[in-house]
This record gives structure tokens, sequence and C-alpha cells, in this order.
């Protein structure tokens, strides 16, 4: 039987090249990315996954031209008014980690909104990674103790990061063909399984969501321990 990982990172990548492959401004392709992550929270509702986080916009992707970076943060408008009420329908509760400084009130307005409109949810916890960066998240993670005057130990550091409210995500996948992790999740991924697909992200579908929850099924994860620690511990017979 597959085991299906509680919580389930998504490096949601690819979209321009779909766009462009279509000779269709690489905006069009974001727009199906919002679609094809639409079916990824159905598929992961499904399949009993608990927790999914997506990576959405990086704090790197400001360095995009101005005509992309406003395409976006107008598609996530438009996506989260139109998405949100369906979501709520859905059972699922909405998080939004990164940074809220360099966004737009109105976009923050909608974000809280969305927040406490779902906070009760519980069927999945979706976490949306917008305006995000792992260093961003350790910065502002420290400077809470250090303003707090706590000392700096994992467990108080884990606290603080911006995904303190779940665990730490059990398998993490990229789509889009790259085998890197672009300033995802640098804390949390510490022992997370990895899974790299060659499908662009609009192309990622239930299918192939299937195929990393099984790779993710056969892997063993050791935390540090060996493979014979590991195993079932097995009744002693041995007779003196
Ligand atoms: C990922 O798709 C979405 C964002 C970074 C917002 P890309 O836009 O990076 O698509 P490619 O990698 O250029 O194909
Ligand atoms: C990572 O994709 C960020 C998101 C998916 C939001 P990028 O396309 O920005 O990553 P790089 O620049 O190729 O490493
Ligand atoms: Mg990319």
């Amino acid at each position: 039987m597959n085991q299906v990982p509680h919580h389930i990172a998504v490096v949601m990548d690819g979209n321009g090249r779909w766009a462009a492959k279509r000779f269709l401004p690489r905006v069009a392709g974001h727009k199906q990315g919002v679609v094809s992550l639409r079916r990824c929270v159905k598929a992961c509702a499904q399949r009993g996954v608990g927790v999914l986080t997506v990576f959405a916009f990086s704090s790197e992707n400001w360095n995009r031209p101005v005509e992309e970076v406003s395409g976006l943060m107008s598609l996530f408008a438009v996506a989260m008014a139109r998405e949100v009420p369906k979501l709520h329908a859905d059972g699922v509760q909405l998080h939004f980690v990164g940074d809220r400084l360099g966004l737009s009130e109105k976009l923050v307005t909608g974000i809280e909104s969305a927040e406490r409109a779902t906070a009760s949810n519980s069927r999945l916890i979706l976490n949306i990674c917008f305006n995000y960066g792992g260093r961003w998240d350790i910065v502002q993670a420290a400077k809470q103790l250090a303003e707090q005057g706590k000392p700096v130990t994992e467990a108080n550091l884990g606290a603080a990061m911006a995904m303190a409210h779940v665990a730490d995500p059990d398998l993490v996948i990229r789509t889009g063909a790259e085998q890197r992790i672009s300033n995802f999740l640098l804390w949390q991924a510490a022992y997370s399984e990895l899974y790299f697909s060659d499908r662009l992200w609009p192309e990622f579908d239930e299918a192939e969501l299937d195929l990393a929850i099984e790779s993710y099924g056969k892997r063993q994860r050791r935390f540090g321990k060996t493979s014979d620690q590991l195993l079932p511990k097995t009744v002693s017979t041995v007779v003196s």
C-alpha cells in the first residue's frame, strides 16, 4: 500500500516555458499555473494529504521584467478573489507565508481576510509562499529571538519560523526539470525527500502527483540512523 506524505511542498516551476512553447506571453503560463494548482489542491485533499505548501513567488522573482512582476501581482489578486470562496467551500485552511512588507496594501488586506475566513477549516492546510525566501525566513526568525532576548536554539528558531504552524515537509516536489532549491524552505526541508519532475507546472496532473507519492513510498527515511536500526523489531527466540 502506498504511504501518503502528510506534508507535500511544491516548487511550481515551468510556467514561462509552458507559455513559450505555445507562443503565448509568460503570464498566460502563470494563469495556467493557477488551474494546475487548483487541480493539485483537490488531488491532495482526495489522497489524504494534510498539508500542501506551494512556492508561488520568491524573494528573487522581483528581479524579473516589470511587466511579468505586475502581471503576477494582478493574477494573484484575481485568483484570490475567484478561488478563495471555492477553497473555503472545500474545507481548505489558507496561510500566506512570506514578507508582507513588500506587498501592496490591497493584497495584504485580501490575504488577511482569506486567512481569517478559512481559519477553522480542517480538510487540508494550504500554505502559499508568496514573496517568500528561505533566507528571509531564517533572518526574520533570528530577529524575533534577538528582540525577545531569547537564546538561539533549534527549538526557539524553529518556533519563530513562518511555517511553525505545520510539521516539516515530508516530500518536496519540483517541476520544470530543474534540480535546485531556489531558496525554498531551507530550514524546513532539512530531512524532506526530494522529487524532481520533468513536467512543466501547468502539465503537472494527478498521475504525476501519484508518481511522486509512489516514489516517496519506496524511500527509507533514516534521519541519520542506519538501515538496520530502522528494521521492525522481531521477538527474540534465542533459547539459552
Ligand atoms: C514558476 O514558473 C512560477 C514563478 C516563478 C512565479 P517560471 O515563471 O519560473 O517558469 P520558467 O521556469 O521560466 O519556465
Ligand atoms: C522558483 O522558481 C520560485 C517559484 C516557483 C515561485 P524560479 O524559476 O524563480 O527559480 P530559478 O530562478 O530558476 O532558480
Ligand atoms: Mg522558473
